[in-house]
């Protein structure tokens, strides 16, 4: 038995003590008891708990691998997540105004991945258990919308229709303003009897639409995402920010940055989410690597009334970023890439001094590494606002603006 206080959380939610022991489920300043094997203290007693600790709000916390951070008082992981920016800038040199966090509330998530197996006593729907291939039902989840939650019963069915008896499938649903989009991969090949009952499910449940596998089994109704004054339909699987909250506190962060700018190029578009809230005061050239989403953002665009022009190219930014000259025509960009940063496209825009660049992240060290490339340039970072669409997890976006003095 080993007695040890926790120090500070790791990037997956773990304390940490000297060592390192990881601990999870611990909070630093916390003196925490038990066995030690292989770095890692499993089960720990709190013998001094944080009066940053609370009592999990959700009956699964425990065992749902869903949420890392439900123990902790909401203050203590805006903080936690500010100081995670704040660290990743400091690491390349760099000092910027670090903003509160803006956190989405509790049931806010419109769109959840889902696991589902076949059971001999039927089926079972839910989360991925902490660390483990076991699925933990999540009936009552806090995360996600509560049509979220009740779609559930529906995810269980599905894998009782269309689950192999050793494969697991994933089942993809998102909230639109027309109903339920579900998107289902790892299931068996959906013949004509299927599909019959497949659509039935349908009807039963209010699905908008259903994908299985690769195809469309099933549009009932588009299933629109609105985008500023544009409705979209976007191919099943898109990205889509995660809650209604974090999207407009997106949007509002880029719209602020890019202010009056005539002329804007938006990079890694997706379906539009930032290009068409844009189009309704500047021009738009929309790139994105994914075909299927150019073309919903371009057929958002065109039923949309009262929009500036919006241009659109699918094209790889990473390996054929657009280059100095393409670039030179901007009054501003916005750049949201994947996890993976941006560096091929972050340096052109560098070379190319676009006076304003709303980047947009989902992971702060790849950020910060391409914040340092921007700084070198002569960039100065404006102040920068995480935004939290993962409640209770170790997750952490961010929206910043960088500027520069044109020649
Ligand atoms: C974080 S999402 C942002 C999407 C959009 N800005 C939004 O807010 O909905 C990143 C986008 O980059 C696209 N993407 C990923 N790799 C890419 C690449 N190599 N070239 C161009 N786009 C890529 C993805 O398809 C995805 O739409």
């Amino acid at each position: 038995m080993e007695r040890v206080t926790i120090e500070r959380l790791g990037h997956q939610g773990d304390g940490i003590a000297a060592g390192p022991v990881y601990v999870p489920g611990t909070l630093p300043g916390e003196v925490v008891e038990g066995e030690v094997d292989g770095g890692v203290m499993a089960q720990p007693r709190i013998a001094t708990p944080s009066d940053m600790r609370v009592k999990p709000p959700c009956r699964h916390a425990k065992s749902c691998g869903g949420c890392q951070l439900q123990h902790a008082r909401d203050d203590f992981t805006a903080g936690w997540k500010e100081g995670v920016v704040r660290q990743a800038l400091a690491a390349h040199g760099i000092e910027a105004e670090i903003l509160p966090c803006l956190t989405s509330p509790a049931r806010s998530r419109r769109r959840a991945a889902f696991s589902a197996t076949r059971t001999k006593k039927g089926a079972l729907a839910g989360f991925h258990m902490k660390r483990s291939d076991v699925i933990v039902p999540v009936g009552g989840c806090l995360l996600v919308e509560p049509r979220l939650a009740s779609a559930l019963e529906l995810v269980e069915t599905l894998a009782s229709v269309g689950a192999s008896r050793k494969s697991e499938l994933s089942v993809l649903v998102t909230t639109s303003a027309t109903g339920l989009d579900v998107a289902v991969t790892g299931g068996k090949e959906a013949d004509p009897e299927m599909q019959e009952t497949l659509a039935r499910l349908c009807r039963a449940h209010d699905v908008a639409r259903l994908a299985w596998g690769e195809d469309v089994t099933l549009t009932r109704r588009p299933p629109i995402q609105r985008m500023g004054r544009a409705e979209v339909v976007p191919p099943p699987g898109a990205f889509l920010q995660a809650t209604p909250q974090g999207e407009a506190a997106l949007v509002d962060g880029v719209r602020a940055i890019v202010g009056d700018a005539a002329h804007v190029v938006d990079l890694f578009a997706g379906c539009g989410t930032f290009a068409l809230p844009l189009a309704e005061t500047a021009r738009v050239h929309a790139v994105e690597g994914d075909k299927a989403m150019v073309a919903a953002l371009d057929k958002g665009w065109r039923g949309a009334e009262g929009l500036r022009h919006v241009t659109h190219e699918a094209r790889d930014l990473f390996r054929n970023p657009l280059l100095v000259e393409d670039l030179k025509r901007f009054d501003a960009a916005v750049i949201d890439p994947p996890r993976a940063g941006a560096e091929a496209q972050i340096a052109e825009l560098a070379r190319a001094r676009v006076p304003r660049i709303a980047y947009v992240s989902c992971n702060p060290v790849t950020f910060a590494r391409d914040a340092a490339t921007l700084v070198s340039a002569g960039y100065r970072p404006g102040p920068v606002q995480p935004v939290d669409q993962f409640r209770w997890s170790t997750h952490v976006e961010l929206v910043v603006g960088f500027t520069c003095d044109t020649a």
